[in-house]
């Protein structure tokens, strides 16, 4: 296995080189992707989806394409997160929000253009295996594993009710739905897709699965207290913006003692899960530890 930076560096490779060329008239729409995909950000989904591909030993360069397609969906759903109409943001990755720089119009077609172009990454990958029956099989699955987790029951659900519970009273049973959809879903597909091009066994999924939904709560959990007591210029966002939209989250609904307890046991639950899996799954637990106690 690679070190989180080498998988990153490979992604920040390939990502932008992804877009497709555009006609002069489209090329601000064109400028303004590159600039959400260029700016920044941990590159966590796409990380984890190699590396999971690599632990399953799988190929690296079948998996990139994936891997820069899901990078290319969650870039779109921080733009569209961001816009006035959503968290009305101004700061992301540390830059100007994306309609702060191109206008909120071109905003909205940044992120479905970076949503599409996901689309036609994977559509494209699986025309290269039409004459090999397990990796078209393999590819298909990856695919739909990702498209899934950003649709109406994953991603997009989860920010529908984050929008429209916004000041309402918040129950335990909301936020979990909440957080497991707008945010565990894109954490749990690049788990399931690059096991799925891998080809690894039901088992070696299921324990792995189990990780990922239990990484992708305690990532959301720690988004939500460093909303409360992060650094700005750390996190590259505004922070405090929950509190002052009425968003039902852990740090809010728990308190602050309780949400770190929490995510630390969802810590705890997330390398457990993995290591049945053997004690070749460092990369997995170092993961997690290293994600209970981020800053950015
Ligand atoms: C931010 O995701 C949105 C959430 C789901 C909390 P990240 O914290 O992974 O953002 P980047 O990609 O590093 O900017
Ligand atoms: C956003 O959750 C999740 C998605 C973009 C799908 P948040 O609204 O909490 O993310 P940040 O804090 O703006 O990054
Ligand atoms: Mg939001
Ligand atoms: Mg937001
Ligand atoms: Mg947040």
């Amino acid at each position: 296995m690679l070190s989180y930076d080498e998988y990153k560096a490979m992604i920040e490779n390939k990502l932008v080189s992804f877009i497709p060329e555009v006609h002069p008239y489209a090329a601000t729409l064109r400028e303004s992707m590159a600039y959400s995909l260029e700016v920044g950000g941990k590159r966590l989904r796409p990380v984890l989806l190699l590396a999971c591909c690599d632990y399953a030993g799988g190929s690296i360069e079948e998996a990139l394409p994936y891997a820069c397609a899901l990078e290319f969906i969650h870039t779109y759903s921080l733009i569209h997160d961001d816009l006035p109409a959503m968290d009305n943001d101004d700061l992301r990755r540390g830059h100007p929000t994306n309609h702060k720089v191109y206008g909120e119009g071109m905003a909205i077609l940044a992120g479905d253009g970076l949503l599409n172009t996901a689309c036609e990454i994977m559509s494209a990958q699986l025309q290269s295996y039409f004459s090999d029956h397990d990796k078209l099989v393999a590819h298909a699955k990856a695919g739909y594993d990702i498209i899934r987790s950003a649709g109406v029951n994953g991603m997009i659900g989860g920010q529908c009710a984050d929008v429209e519970n916004e000041t309402k009273e918040a129950t335990k049973e909301l936020v979990d739905y909440i957080e497991a959809n707008k945010t565990g879903a894109l954490i749990a597909a690049p788990v399931l897709a690059g096991l799925h091009i891998a080809g690894a066994d039901d088992e070696t999924i299921s324990h792995f699965e189990e990780y990922a939904r239990k990484l992708g709560q305690a990532f959301q959990v720690s988004d939500d207290i460093l909303d409360v007591e992060g650094d700005e210029a750390l996190i590259g966002k505004r922070i405090g913006k929950d509190l002052e939209a009425g968003k039902c989250n852990y740090a809010y609904v728990l308190g602050l003692d309780e949400a770190k307890e929490m995510l630390h046991s969802l810590t705890e639950g997330a390398k457990a899960a993995v290591r049945m899996c053997g004690e070749d799954t460092e990369f997995f637990t170092q993961l997690a530890d290293r994600l209970e106690i981020r800053k950015a």
